[in-house]
């Protein structure tokens, strides 16, 4: 899962990848591949697949561009002259082709195997705050499990009255609410620590979604089982091929922790844990076991793999810090970015993001153009849910000059997001986890976008 690498001269490396050695998202299972260097062939695939992503965006005009006379004002369109496609010609709906590119995608160099990593959510071509089903980032670390509904069951044991086995059907026939939250890996941006580095928000900020989920309150299954007084801990059991298992404080798990077997109306999709998986909103998403199988109440810990040598946050003293689950308050501009430049030379122009905060709501968010020393207040459009995520719009009048963007987002608890220099006072260089540093867009005259950091 990690890897390093030395630095590397060709442009157009510079270009996607910033450098440096030691590059970590999360915990490999079963391998250890930090000081494996990726091959120059998978670099090159990598370069390959986000130039072509990037290509792909700036398209657009360029389409416009090549628009046929003949659908013009004052004639009329094709698509005007005759009948469409019936009802049910498409009886699961999908997008226009021109659309298709839209997709997740994947660092192949960064992981040892497929199987043990992650697709990035595409934060610049989406609005909004719910992400759609189809482009949720992923994180496996033993594949997809495809789970068969009418074989699946969850077992519910250790400190309670009444050892219980639930099918899906029991639990889809339990009390339910419907609650937005965001899902962030403790990953995300996690390859930005040391400095600049990957060239797009999302592969910087891609490792968060956020979805309508509908569930049952886990507290609603630990009633029906009946807690034993001792009762402190849960330990969360995945049954995917790595039996992800993190152990949950019980106060967490009576407070606002869900069940979960809908997103976006629709069953999981067996990417994100089809049928079921755990939702905790505002904590690091390795904690949101897919594929739930069991449920074991104890009265202590039980510090499985993901609680100690991964998911800890390494300080500058070489100490550890363990059971970080909060995700802070954090933000990044989508739009522009490396992955979406400024295609008019100058005018009007959107600048969009979206911000976040596991303490609660997100109260504000300020962007600056010229790398932090001015601020402004951005419009948040839409709703700003408890633990959700929250899009924010910044509306200027470009005169082409080069900008330094930053957005910084303040929770409703007063957090404000960091710098990512007052981060490294606390926190060094060497944690991989729970990087919510703000982060710097170059936009240069021509409006291609890199990324970059201020001092
Ligand atoms: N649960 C199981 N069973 N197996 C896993 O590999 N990965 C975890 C968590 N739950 C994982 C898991 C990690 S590290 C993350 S970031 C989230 O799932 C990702 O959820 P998603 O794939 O729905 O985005
Ligand atoms: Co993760």
């Amino acid at each position: 899962m990690c890897a390093s690498w030395g630095s590397e001269n060709s442009e157009e490396h510079k270009k996607i990848s910033r450098t440096y050695a030691n590059l970590c998202i999360d915990g490999p299972t079963g391998t250890d591949s930090m000081n494996q260097k990726p091959n120059r062939a998978s670099r090159r695939d990598f370069l390959r697949a986000t130039l072509a992503g990037g290509a792909a965006v700036v398209a657009s005009p360029a389409l416009a561009a090549e628009s046929n006379p003949a659908n013009l004002p004052p004639n009329v369109a094709d698509w005007t002259k005759m009948l469409g496609e019936g009802v049910a010609a498409r009886a699961y709906g999908k997008r226009a082709k021109t659309e298709e590119h839209i997709v997740r995608r994947d660092v192949p160099w960064l992981t040892a195997s497929p199987q043990s990593s992650v697709s990035f959510t595409p934060l610049h071509q989406i609005d909004g705050i719910i992400t759609p089903n189809g482009l949720c980032f992923e994180r496996h670390h033993s594949g997809i499990a495809e789970v068969n509904p009418t074989d699946y069951r969850l077992m519910l044991h250790g400190l309670v009255d009444r050892p219980l086995i639930f099918t899906l059907d029991d639990i889809k026939r339990m009390p339910r609410v419907n609650r937005a939250y965001f899902c962030e890996c403790a990953a995300n941006s996690g390859m930005e620590w040391r400095g600049a580095q990957l060239n797009g928000a999302q592969y910087t900020h891609g490792m968060v979604h956020c979805v309508m989920y509908t569930g049952v309150p886990l507290k609603v299954l630990l009633n029906e089982a009946g807690l034993k007084p001792r009762a402190k801990w849960l330990l969360l059991e995945g049954g995917d091929a790595a039996a992800m298992t993190r152990s949950l404080p019980l106060q967490k798990a009576m407070d606002d922790a869900l069940i979960a077997y809908r997103m976006n109306g629709e069953m999981l999709y067996p990417e994100n844990g089809y049928p079921m998986r755990v939702v905790l909103p505002g904590w690091e998403a390795n904690m949101w076991v897919k594929w739930l199988r069991r449920i074991e109440v104890g009265d202590q810990p039980w510090h499985t793999r993901e609680e100690t040598s991964k998911y800890t946050d390494l300080m500058a003293n070489g100490q550890a810090r363990r059971f970080t689950y909060l995700m802070e308050a954090k933000s990044v501009i989508t739009n522009p970015s490396p992955q979406a430049p400024i295609n008019h030379k100058s005018g009007f122009t959107v600048l969009s993001g979206i911000a976040w905060s596991g303490r609660g709501r997100v109260a504000r968010v300020d962007v600056s153009l010229d790398g932090g020393r001015n601020w402004r207040p951005a419009k948040i459009d839409g709703p700003s849910w408890d633990k959700a995520l929250a899009r924010f719009y910044y509306e200027f009048d470009w005169d082409g000059s080069e900008l330094l963007l930053q957005s910084r987002a303040v929770d409703e608890s007063g957090y404000v997001q960091p710098r990512k220099a007052e981060l490294r006072k606390y926190r060094g260089v060497n944690s991989i986890y729970h990087n919510n540093g703000i982060q710097t867009w170059h936009v240069q005259k021509n409006g291609e976008v890199e990324n970059v950091e201020v001092g």
